[in-house]
């Protein structure tokens, strides 16, 4: 899978981009980041992308047309790629949006708005708008990390285990994992629940399953 970042500041994906599951998942070939430095598709000698908006307020807007290049430049690299918008305007992303990504998407090119947001002309070359919740970031580049990190980890291949994400949270529905012990024992008088040191599966597993909580 090709994951394509169009952003003001790509150096805000150095670490993430760099470390773990996601560095591993490049290493073994099964993904590939390409950085698109928005500002190369500024306008003019100042390399302007930010403009006032129409009908007045506060802030500056990233303008149409750099961002539609940057879309261009990524789609020719990549034609049939799904075109995902992080905005608060979004539809609330969540694990089934992961999931089909994750089967069906070849690759993707994200677009990381700043400033007070962008012109909605855009939207006409994206395929996806979410919004990671009610809340507002700075920017894209946060939402986006979210989002890629949520794919790349359901990719066969990345996670070694792959049954760790059959059975973990919201994987079967609205459903949060139970809660889970490892050594020691006993730490500053906190016991691990006795039925999990009980050796029976069966009991083990009724457990599990009254301990699994249903998402608000
Ligand atoms: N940009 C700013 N806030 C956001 C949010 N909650 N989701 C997606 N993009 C955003």
């Amino acid at each position: 899978m090709r994951i394509q970042v169009i952003t003001l500041f790509p150096e805000m994906f150095k670490g993430v981009f760099g470390s773990s599951m996601l560095l591993k998942a490049e290493k073994l070939g099964l993904i590939r980041f390409d950085l698109i430095n928005l500002r190369d598709f500024g306008k003019g000698l100042r390399r302007q992308v930010d403009d006032t908006p129409y009908g007045g307020g506060d802030g500056m807007l990233l303008m149409v047309d750099p961002l539609f290049r940057a879309v261009q430049q990524a789609k020719k690299v990549d034609p049939t790629a799904k075109v995902i918008l992080p905005t608060p305007r979004g539809e609330t992303y969540a694990q089934n949006h992961a999931n089909l990504l994750a089967q069906e998407a070849t690759g993707l090119i994200l677009i990381c708005p700043r400033y007070e947001g962008y012109d909605e002309r855009i939207t006409e070359w994206v395929d996806y708008q979410f919004s990671i919740g009610k809340y507002v970031v700075t920017g894209g580049e946060l939402p986006a990390m979210i989002i890629i990190d949520s794919i790349v980890r359901l990719l066969p291949g990345v996670l070694g285990g792959e049954k760790s994400t059959e059975i973990e949270s919201f994987q079967t529905g609205d459903t949060i994992e139970f809660p889970q012990y490892t050594r020691p024992e006993e730490y500053r008088g906190l016991k691990v629940p006795k039925v999990l040191l009980s050796g029976n599966h069966q009991k083990v597993e009724q457990w599990r399953s009254k301990q699994t909580r249903h998402a608000l």
